[in-house]
């Protein structure tokens, strides 16, 4: 496997699938489908739905199934980035290399965007219902549902709003793996359980790849806490600096660089042994969890 080649023709399919899925800018509200738009164009590194498609294939997943649930995973994605860059919550002007999506559409139409993307993300997945055979229905009934408790209260959102509340405040480790967890693992795990439940992976196959998404998507976020503070923003396409000038307490601001380093290695180490448990292999993902948490950008 040669995995810069495989990771760019990846990265290309999904592109082609996530266009396929976009709304067309036409009609009286096509300032707000441009901003949708807009936000999910190329430049982010399209880590959810790699990973959702590559637990698909590993359990044996064929066919277009899959797609409405790649879109959709990339769609909550980029709706929650559009509100964290709001300036109610993190108040950043970059994103991906370009100005964030408040700052070309203005305030009241990022709001919209972010609300239209989510809900969006549902109409998108919904789509599977549709193409699936008969004995499929049940999968794609559960895959929906993560989808959904991942992205909530429970999951992202839920994360999210601990972020923004508890700024300014010294929090315990405790706090910030809760909000960690919920804010960027969450999505991590959807990514993982979808794809492997559309295609009817065992329960206890399902139950390591969310473990394995949750200590990926705790290494990822203290890696983009690292970056913030030693990271490029050419490289990084958003500012540096962001989490101090918000006064967020992250595991960075707790125990500093090197044990944040030290965490990520060990993180990822148990992720790729939780990974290696499964029932089945997969090359690729295993190289790019692993190449995931030395990321420059
Ligand atoms: C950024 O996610 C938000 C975090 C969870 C840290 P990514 O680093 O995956 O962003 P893109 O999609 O590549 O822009
Ligand atoms: C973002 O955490 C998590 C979500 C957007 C859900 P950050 O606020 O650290 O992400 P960046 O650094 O802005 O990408
Ligand atoms: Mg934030
Ligand atoms: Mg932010
Ligand atoms: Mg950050």
């Amino acid at each position: 496997m040669d995995y810069p080649d495989e990771m760019r023709a990846r990265l290309q399919h999904v592109e082609a699938v996530i266009k396929d899925y976009m709304p067309e800018e036409t009609g009286f509200q096509k300032t707000l489908l441009s901003a949708m738009n807009y936000s999910m164009e190329s430049g982010g590194k399209r880590l959810r739905p790699i990973m959702l498609e590559c637990t698909y294939q590993m359990y044996g997943g064929k066919g277009a199934l899959v797609a409405p649930f790649m879109a959709a995973i990339e769609m909550i994605h980029a709706s929650s980035l559009i509100h964290d860059d709001l300036p109610a919550l993190d108040n950043d002007a970059m994103r991906r290399g370009r100005k964030t999506t408040h700052k070309v559409y203005g305030e009241a139409m990022a709001i919209l965007a972010g609300d239209a993307l989510m809900n969006y993300a549902y109409e998108t997945a919904s789509g599977a219902f549709s193409i699936a055979k008969e004995d499929q229905l049940g999968r794609v009934a559960k895959a929906f549902r993560i989808l959904s408790t991942k992205s909530g209260i429970y999951g992202m959102l839920g994360g999210q709003s601990c972020d923004v509340e508890f700024e300014g405040r010294a929090l315990t480790e405790g706090q910030v793996e809760f909000i960690n967890q919920h804010k960027t693992a969450a999505l991590f795990e959807a990514s993982l359980m979808t794809g492997a439940v559309l295609a009817g992976a065992p329960e206890e196959d399902v139950a390591i790849l969310e473990s394995v998404g949750n200590k990926t998507g705790l290494a990822f976020q203290i890696r983009d806490d690292i970056l913030d503070v030693t990271g490029s923003e050419v490289e990084l396409g958003k500012p540096i600096g962001s989490d101090v000038r918000n006064k967020k307490t992250t595991f960075v601001s707790l125990f500093g660089i090197n044990a944040g380093k030290d965490r990520v290695e060990r993180l990822s180490a148990q992720a790729l042994d939780a990974f290696d448990h499964l029932s089945v292999k997969h090359e690729f993902l295993r190289r790019m969890l692993e190449e995931l948490v030395k990321r420059r950008s």
